[in-house]
């Protein structure tokens, strides 16, 4: 007999609206569509408007009384405009019965909070004070919309008497209809509320009025093109309300507006000065800071941020799938993207140093943007990237200035741990955070060694981020040997030395790259190097120059296992750098039969480069020397699908590092191989895999941006579709990766979802 499950009982009996316009009829639309109250009842002045709400289906009751309305009710809805707020509730009071919930949906909070408090007496614990972020250019009841709310934030501002339960449920019936729920301190809702909101109103009121107040007006408005009507929209707004919100939000909107106020006047001087570098400075830590905050309210990535352009200014969560159907070939010449590795260092390093540098091959990818931003909200005059170039204004060791914010770090954990070393010799505190993935990751390997210089640090719940970073302690030099083989941790302990009394040495337990060490060698910091041991003293100066960022091996990687794995492939990827410490993977693939050739190698600014030529040839598993694993540590994904496309098994073992990578790279793998039905098997620091032939299947990347490429590949030689979920973070590393990979013969296609990390 088939289950029959109970229905679920609504959250509420009877719900009271008071105030039917666009706020409140659209919350009786969400309570109706998704069954959430027994009866939905309105209290109104307006008889028309009652009418209305009966007719328009979205109330059962009506009444002008508003102590009648509210009777017998188990939630109250107020959503009046905030300067009635206070005689409203009066009025409602004496219907109110026991245990009845009141909640609201003003845009301020602190003035309503004291109104409620004079008007409900005993009966405020049971208030919860509210503000939907949401709303449109319609007003009244005829605009009520069962979706307004969906995806859009409704903050909760209880009070220290508030009951937690009535907060509580009144928090799950806004996330029954759709919204995502906050909570703050009312001051401090009011406060973000003036800068955000009622601020930018305040300035298109004012600015439309200074100028319909000149002389020809008429001129004005006629040519008026696209940035005056962007940045005046909201002057179309509701006079009543928004002068009720400039009155009952007076302190914070009066402070917002001091705050503007410097602003402008920093803008004035810089014109009148022709002081170009504090214009440009404004202008493009502005650019940057809008896509930046919008990146972090999504604790998503840069360049989604950077393309919303709805009118909320808010981001969709978009996280394309891959969908690689299966065969073809790779052919042709492709130039893969900047080194990561490399361009962090860049912008760190000219940021430090004294004079202007001009870094071409940046990688324009999130994770370096992440860097790049962190330098700008520190105060480096940062141009750029454009294709590539990006010209950095150096403040010199001491220049950096407070943030003033914590710096968000999206998914990149090279940004977090290097930024960890050089911000602990700063003369300010600052913070750092990141993404759902970044924030599991583990940071007490650099902050142990900094400690020991005698840098503050705290992380957060198991030693993860956010990471604070205590300003103005004095370091000392310290030898560090390493514990693991990770040249984040190397690089933050040298970049503290910088800052630190006396000499700072790292002695690794295996070589891993060496670009920090390279880089601060061509900015004129010499790094004595003597076997695995790495030496710097404090106090150097960095020297501007020009770098060129070669393009990234570990990007490179996919395309070298892709040509490798399909028949018939042949394909040239240029101007590659080949450090020693990078080129784990070509000697794997090697080591497994690949043909992979290094033509042109040359010096590129103290950085080994080539042009790889990689021509398909059959692949053999082996087991992987455990001398070459950091040397590969980034490009075992690709590594694994090359072992699922060889004959016989391959092993990795002394590879634990993977655990802790952008996800578990050893588990996530092996639920993709699993998907397509590739025998392996599992080991605490590696993995077996057994090559043969494979199917297609749906393989969940987990956000990593390494484990989405690898499978795409792995398409080549499957003998049916690959999808891959969650390739957002492809970004991260290599922009562009699907269009490249489709030119070369890759089928790819991106689609679409909008589905959270
Ligand atoms: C990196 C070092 C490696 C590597 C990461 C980049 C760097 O990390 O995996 O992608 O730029 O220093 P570990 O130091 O954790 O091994």
């Amino acid at each position: 007999m088939p289950l029959m499950s109970a229905p679920r009982p609504p959250l509420f009996q009877r719900v009271a609206i008071i105030g039917l316009g666009l706020i409140g009829g659209s919350l009786a639309a969400a309570i109706r569509e998704q069954g959430l109250a027994r009866t939905v009842v309105a209290g109104s002045r307006s008889t028309r408007t009652l009418e209305q709400g009966l007719a328009l289906g979205l109330i059962d009751e009506g009444s002008q009384d508003l102590a009648v309305a509210v009777r017998g009710a188990d939630l109250v809805f107020v959503a009046t405009p905030v300067s009635s707020m206070g005689a409203v509730l009066k009025a409602l009071r004496p219907g109110l019965a026991e245990r009845a919930i009141v909640t609201d949906g003003g845009s301020v909070k602190g003035a309503v909070i004291a109104e409620a408090r004079r008007a409900l007496g005993d009966h405020f614990p049971r208030f919860v004070p509210g503000h939907p972020i949401a709303g449109k250019e319609k007003s009244g009841v005829e605009a009520a919309d069962a979706g307004l709310y969906r995806q859009h934030r409704v903050i909760l501002t209880p009070t220290p008497d508030t009951d937690p339960s009535a907060t509580a449920r009144v928090s799950a019936l806004w996330a029954a209809v759709g919204a995502e729920v906050l909570e703050m301190a009312p001051d401090h809702h009011d406060r973000v509320l003036a800068e955000t909101s009622h601020l930018p109103h305040l300035l298109a009121f004012s600015l439309v009025d200074t100028l319909a107040r000149q002389g020809d007006s008429t001129e004005i408005f006629r040519y008026a093109a696209g940035g005056f009507r962007d940045f005046t929209r909201i002057a179309s707004s509701d006079p009543v309300m928004w002068h009720d919100i400039f009155r009952e939000n007076r302190d914070a909107v009066l402070e917002a507006l001091a705050l503007f106020r410097d602003g402008i006047d920093r803008f004035q001087n810089a014109i009148e000065h022709n002081d170009d570098e504090a214009l440009m400075g404004v202008m493009t830590r502005a650019n940057a800071a809008r896509a930046h905050f919008l990146a972090m309210n999504e604790r998503t990535s840069y360049t989604r941020a950077r393309h919303s352009d709805d009118e909320t200014g808010m981001t969709q969560q978009s996280n394309p799938t891959f969908l690689a159907r299966p065969g073809g070939r790779l052919n042709g010449r492709l130039r893969v993207p900047g080194d990561k590795s490399m361009s962090h260092r860049a912008i760190m390093l000219a940021s430090l140093a004294e004079g202007t540098t001009t870094v071409e091959g940046f990688l324009e990818g999130e994770d370096a943007l992440a860097t790049l931003q962190a330098f700008r909200d520190m105060g480096v005059l940062i141009e750029g990237p454009h294709h590539g170039q990006v010209i950095v204004h150096g403040v010199g060791l001491h220049g950096l200035k407070a943030p003033g914010k914590p710096l968000y770090m999206g998914n990149s954990g090279t940004s977090m741990r290097l930024l960890t070393g050089l911000l602990a010799g700063q003369a300010f505190d600052t913070e750092l955070t990141g993404d759902e993935s970044l924030s599991k990751r583990p940071m007490e390997r650099v902050a142990g060694p900094l400690r020991e210089m005698g840098a503050r640090i705290d992380t957060g719940e198991g030693g993860r981020p956010p990471v604070r970073i205590h300003g103005g302690q004095t370091l000392k030099g310290i030898h560090y040997p390493l514990p693991m083989a990770s040249a984040q941790v190397k690089s933050a302990v040298l970049l503290a030395g910088l800052y630190a009394e006396g000499e700072t040495s790292v002695t690794e337990p295996a070589p891993t790259r060496d670009h920090t060490e390279r880089m601060l060698g061509g900015f004129g910091v010499p790094v004595r190097r003597d076997g695995a041991t790495s030496t710097v003293a404090g106090g150097a100066r960095l020297a501007a120059g020009p770098l060129d960022v070669p393009a990234d091996i570990s990007s490179a990687a996919f395309f070298l296992v892709g040509a490798s794995i399909a028949e018939g492939s042949e394909l040239t990827l240029p101007h590659v750098g080949v450090n020693p410490t990078r080129t784990g993977v070509i000697d794997i693939l090697k080591l497994m039969g690949a043909d992979i050739r290094l033509e042109n190698p040359r010096d590129s600014g103290g950085e080994p480069v080539a042009d790889l030529v990689v021509r398909s040839a059959p692949l053999k598993g082996i087991e992987i020397p455990r001398e070459l694993v950091p040397l590969a540590i980034d490009e075992f994904p690709a590594i694994f699908i090359a072992a699922a496309c060889a004959q016989g098994e391959t092993v990795l073992r002394g590879a634990e590092e993977l655990r802790v990578k952008e996800s578990d790279r050893i588990q996530v793998m092996a639920d993709g191989l699993a998907a397509l039905g590739v025998e392996h098997e599992v080991y605490e620091d590696g993995i077996r895999i057994v090559g043969g032939p494979f199917g297609g299947g749906e393989v969940d990347s987990h956000g990593d941006h390494r484990i989405a490429m690898s499978f795409a590949m792995a398409a080549l030689r499957a003998s049916a579709p690959i999808t891959i979920r969650r390739c957002a973070n492809v970004a991260t590393s290599f922009p562009g990766f699907a269009e490249l990979a489709r030119g070369a013969g890759l089928d790819l296609e991106v689609h679409a979802s909008k589905e959270n990390e």
